[in-house]
Formats: structure tokens, C-alpha cells, sequence
């Protein structure tokens, strides 16, 4: 007997463009590859992680160059995002309630548009994080050019960026894969479901569709 197959097809919605999608791609692996040689250039504990990364000597040479990558991408977002990531007082309303998020009470929440408050506050600590990294790191790739007490502020500042953009970083990942499941296909094929357009971002959802 033949067992008839019932395959749905779900309406898809276009969320990034390639443009975007490869942006985000190449600035994230630098990132990522920063972070990593980073903390395995830094720590003796972690010295072993650059066996990963191509070898000490490598991830030495290729870390600030990873960086320079990091920037460029991080001020081709800004240029091509920053509209998009504007702060309103919904999306600050969004962030004091970030607990009833976390919980699954979408209903205590503002709606969201393309981006909610989290993923807006996420976009401006990778700008500017971007900004801090570049102007620091430049200081410490050519020591021999600034004033000693610069270089030891650059050094201070480079690692506090470090934790604050690597910490939200690291929320960024489980949120774009399984904290919020379905996120990751907008940012590899480039479109979503209807269902989950409408249920994370349903101002954007009208929008798209015209209501
Ligand atoms: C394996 C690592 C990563 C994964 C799985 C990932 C996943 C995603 C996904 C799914 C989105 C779209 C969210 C949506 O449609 O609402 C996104 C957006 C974004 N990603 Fe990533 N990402 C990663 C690493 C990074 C890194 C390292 C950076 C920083 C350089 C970054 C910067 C951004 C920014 C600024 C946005 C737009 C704002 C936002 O949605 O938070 N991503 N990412």
C-alpha cells in the first residue's frame, strides 16, 4: 500500500538580504577568531586553544589582522544597520522587562519590530565594541609609536571590551540558535517562517505584509 506523503509548506518571509547574511558571516568568524586567539594569547591557561587557531606564532600574526577584518564588517553594519537599530521607548520598555522575556511572557511586552530592544542593545555594543577594539588594538600592535601609559590603558580597555562584548556575545549565539529556534534560518537562507515572523516580530510581520 503507498502511504501518500502530506508535506506543508509554511509561508516564507524574506529577512536578510545576501548582502547582510555574508556580512554578518565574515564579521562574526573575525570576531570569533579574535575572541578565541584572544583569550589563548592573554592566558597561559588557555594556550592551548591556538593549537586550533593555526599555532601561536599564526594566531599571533592573524589576530590583529582579524580584527582589522572585525572592524570593517562592524562599520559596513553600522552604515547598513544602524537605522534599524535605533533605541525607542518601547525597546527600552522591552529591556526592564527583560525578566517577563526570559520567562515567556511575550504578552507584558511591547511588540517588536525587525529587531526587539535586546538585539538592538546587542547591535550597539558590537559598533562601538568595534571602535574601541580598532583604536586600542592599533596602539598595542605598534607600541613602539605611543606614549607607555597609552599602551597600558589600551591594554586595560581592549579586555574590558573583551568581556563585555564576548559575554554578550555568547548570549547572542544561544539566542540565535536555541533560545529562539527558527532565527538561524534568516541568517543562512535568508527568510522565515510567517509563524515565527508574527510571534517575534509582529510589527515587522504588518509591515512586510502591508496591514
Ligand atoms: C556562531 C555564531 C553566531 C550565530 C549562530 C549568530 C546568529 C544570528 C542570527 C540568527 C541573527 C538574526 C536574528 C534575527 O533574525 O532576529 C543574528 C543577527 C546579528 N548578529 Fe549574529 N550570530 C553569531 C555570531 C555573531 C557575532 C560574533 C557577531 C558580532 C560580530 C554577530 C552580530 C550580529 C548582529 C549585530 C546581528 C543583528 C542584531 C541581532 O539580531 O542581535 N553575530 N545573528
Amino acid at each position: 500500500m503507498a502511504v501518500e506523503s502530506t508535506k506543508v509548506y509554511e509561508e516564507q518571509i524574506e529577512r536578510f538580504s545576501a548582502f547582510d547574511r555574508v556580512l554578518h558571516w565574515v564579521t562574526a568568524l573575525a570576531f570569533l577568531y579574535c575572541m578565541l586567539s584572544g583569550i589563548g594569547i592573554a592566558y597561559s591557561k588557555f594556550h592551548w586553544l591556538l593549537t586550533f587557531l593555526g599555532g601561536g606564532e599564526f594566531a599571533r600574526w592573524l589576530h590583529p589582522w582579524a580584527g582589522v577584518v572585525f572592524s570593517i564588517g562592524a562599520v559596513l553594519m553600522i552604515i547598513k544597520w544602524a537605522r534599524d537599530m535605533v533605541l525607542t521607548g518601547e525597546d527600552i520598555l522591552f529591556l526592564s522587562r527583560i525578566k517577563a522575556y526570559i520567562s515567556g511572557k511575550h504578552e507584558e511586552l511591547p511588540e517588536a519590530g525587525k529587531f526587539n530592544g535586546g538585539q538592538k542593545l546587542y547591535a550597539w555594543i558590537v559598533f562601538i565594541s568595534a571602535i574601541v577594539f580598532f583604536l586600542t588594538g592599533i596602539v598595542m600592535w605598534f607600541p613602539e609609536n605611543f606614549d607607555i601609559g597609552l599602551v597600558r590603558w589600551s591594554v586595560v580597555i581592549h579586555t574590558i571590551s573583551f568581556i563585555i562584548a564576548g559575554a554578550f556575545t555568547i548570549i547572542h549565539i544561544y539566542m540565535g540558535t536555541v533560545g529562539v529556534p527558527g532565527s538561524i534560518w534568516g541568517m543562512i537562507g535568508g527568510k522565515v517562517s510567517a509563524t515565527w515572523a508574527k510571534f517575534h516580530h509582529p510589527k515587522w510581520y504588518r509591515e512586510v505584509k502591508g496591514e
